[in-house]
C-alpha cells in the first residue's frame, strides 16, 4: 500500500517520537503527547525532550486528562500560521490543540484542486483549516460539525485569517449528508474526517469500520462528475486494504487512491496517522 507523508511547516515540526508519545513545535510552544503509535524507542533522551517542552499532557484515560506546565509563564493560548491562515492554539483536556498537522497534504490538496465559485464541503469539520482552505480559493464553503465549541472555535479562526462568509451547519454529519442528498445538492470538493468512535443523532454509540461504507456512498453521490473525496480514518479496525474493497463495491477502482498516513520526525522517525482515501 502506497505511503503518504506531510511535510513540516514554519511553525509546525514533529521533533522527535518514541515510548509512546511525540515531540512538537507549535511556533515557539514545545509540548510532549501520548500517541501509542510511537511504539519505538526515541532518537533524544527524556532530559532533552523535558529541557525542550512547554507542557506535557499527562493521561488519565483513553480520551482525556490534564497537561502539565514544565515552563512557567507561557501562555496557554497562542496562534500559528500555515500559508496565510491563522489558526488559534489551545491545551484542549482531550490531548488535541486545535489541528491535525498530519492534514497538512490534504490543506495543499484542496488549495490545489479548489477554485473561486466551487462548493466544498467539509464533514466532521473540527476547527476547520481545510474549510479555511477552500475559502481562501474563493470557495463555497460549507462546514458541518455536531459541537458547537469548536464551530465556535472555527469562526474565530475565520476571522483571525481575514476570511468571512463560511456556512456552519451544526448537525450529524450524516444526517446533513442524507439531507443534502435529497436535495440534489452538488459539491466539487468534499473532506470527511470522521472520528474512530461517535455517537449518531439518536445518541447511539457507531464505530467508524460499520459507518464508513455509508458516508463514502452518500460523499459519492454529492461529488460533482470532475469533483474530489478526501476521507480519513484512523480506526486500526479500518486497513488501508478493506477501505479498497469497501470503495471498489462502489465505484471503479482506477479513481480510488487508499494511501497510509504518516510523517517523518526531524530525527528521521516515522509517525503513523491511519489511512487517507482519495477519489478524484
Ligand atoms: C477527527 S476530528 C476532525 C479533524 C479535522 N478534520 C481537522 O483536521 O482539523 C472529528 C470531528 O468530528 C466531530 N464529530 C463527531 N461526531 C460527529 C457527528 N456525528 N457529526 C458531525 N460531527 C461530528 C467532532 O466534534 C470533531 O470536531
Amino acid at each position: 500500500m502506497k505511503r503518504i507523508y506531510s511535510e513540516a511547516w514554519n511553525d509546525y515540526q514533529l521533533l522527535d517520537a518514541g515510548d509512546n508519545k511525540k515531540l512538537e513545535r507549535w511556533g515557539k510552544v514545545v509540548t510532549i503527547r501520548p500517541d501509542r503509535n510511537a511504539y519505538f524507542q526515541p532518537v533524544l533522551s527524556a532530559s532533552d525532550w523535558k529541557n525542550q517542552a512547554h507542557f506535557e499532557f499527562i493521561e488519565s484515560s483513553k480520551s482525556s486528562g490534564t497537561w502539565q506546565i514544565l515552563k512557567n509563564n507561557t501562555n496557554k493560548h497562542w496562534e500559528i500560521n500555515f500559508n496565510e491562515l491563522t489558526i488559534h492554539l489551545k491545551l484542549t483536556k482531550f490531548k488535541h490543540l486545535g489541528i491535525f498537522p498530519e492534514q497538512r497534504i490534504n490543506w495543499d490538496y484542496i488549495a490545489q484542486h479548489t477554485a473561486k465559485g466551487d462548493r466544498f464541503l467539509n464533514l466532521f469539520a473540527y476547527t476547520g483549516v481545510a474549510s479555511l482552505i477552500a475559502r481562501a480559493q474563493g470557495a463555497e464553503v460549507y462546514h458541518c460539525d455536531s459541537v458547537r465549541q469548536v464551530i465556535n472555535w472555527s469562526k474565530e479562526n475565520m476571522l483571525g485569517s481575514n476570511l468571512s462568509d463560511i456556512h456552519w451547519i451544526l448537525e450529524d454529519a450524516l444526517r446533513f449528508a442524507q439531507r443534502e442528498v435529497k436535495r440534489g445538492n452538488k459539491y466539487k470538493g468534499l473532506i470527511m474526517d470522521p472520528p474512530a468512535f461517535g455517537i449518531g443523532v439518536k445518541k447511539e454509540r457507531w464505530k467508524i469500520e460499520n459507518k464508513f461504507p455509508e458516508l463514502l456512498e452518500l460523499a459519492l453521490q454529492l461529488k460533482d462528475k470532475d469533483g474530489y473525496i478526501i476521507a480519513n480514518t484512523y480506526s486500526p479496525r479500518l486497513e488501508a486494504e478493506k477501505i479498497q474493497l469497501i470503495a471498489k463495491d462502489l465505484i471503479s477502482n482506477e479513481l480510488v487512491e487508499v494511501s497510509n498516513l504518516s510523517i517523518n520526525s526531524e530525527t528521521g522517525k516515522r509517525l503513523d496517522f491511519g489511512q487517507r482515501t482519495l477519489i478524484s
